[in-house]
């Protein structure tokens, strides 16, 4: 089976060739998903929420997909691709929740983002208290790694060596 999707807009980022890892609240430049003016009205009372998520196609990846990945931070872990937030899948959707700063016509401005300018944007969803975060959530298979900050460190989406 074959699945089709057309973008709804493009993402707008200073990010050419490098982005952080995960998106980062407060980073500076201008970030904005313009939307096909086709969407604008699909937009309306967006702005009532504080958050979205956003997913996109990753579209200029260059490596192979492998079903093992090994997050260079993590010593000897190999851990499975879908236990991974690697971008590196079969079907390479990416998803960031970032904050809407302003919603005018077809454009939302957003906090920072993780991904290069020109990435097609496929969905936008209203991130929504308690429905979308799960006060038992864990770290799973990274409470092994013993490298908490590091963790920290993706979580806020601040680049950093590896
Ligand atoms: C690790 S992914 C994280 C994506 C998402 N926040 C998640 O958790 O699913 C972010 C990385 O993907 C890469 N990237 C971003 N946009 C891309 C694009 N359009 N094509 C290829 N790689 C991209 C950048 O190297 C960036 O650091």
């Amino acid at each position: 089976m074959q699945i089709t999707f057309q973008p709804i807009g493009t993402i707008h980022t200073p990010y050419r060739e490098k982005a952080p890892y995960q998106p980062v609240e407060s980073d500076e430049g201008t970030f904005f998903l313009e939307m096909s003016p086709d969407y604008e009205p699909g937009l309306k009372d967006l702005d009532t929420f504080k958050y979205i998520y956003v997913l996109y196609f990753i579209d200029r990846l260059v490596k192979e997909v492998s079903m093992d990945v090994a997050p260079f931070w993590a010593g000897e872990i190999e851990v499975g691709l879908f236990a991974s937030r690697s971008p590196l899948r079969p079907n390479p959707i990416g998803l960031s929740i970032v904050k809407i700063l302003k919603v005018e016509r077809n454009i939302i401005t957003t906090s920072g983002l993780d991904v290069f300018d020109g990435t097609p944007l496929l969905d936008v969803k209203p991130y929504i208290k308690d429905l979308d975060s799960k006060a038992d959530a864990n770290y799973g298979w990274v409470d092994k790694t013993g490298d908490m900050r590091h963790l920290a460190l993706h979580i806020l989406g601040i680049p950093h060596e590896y």
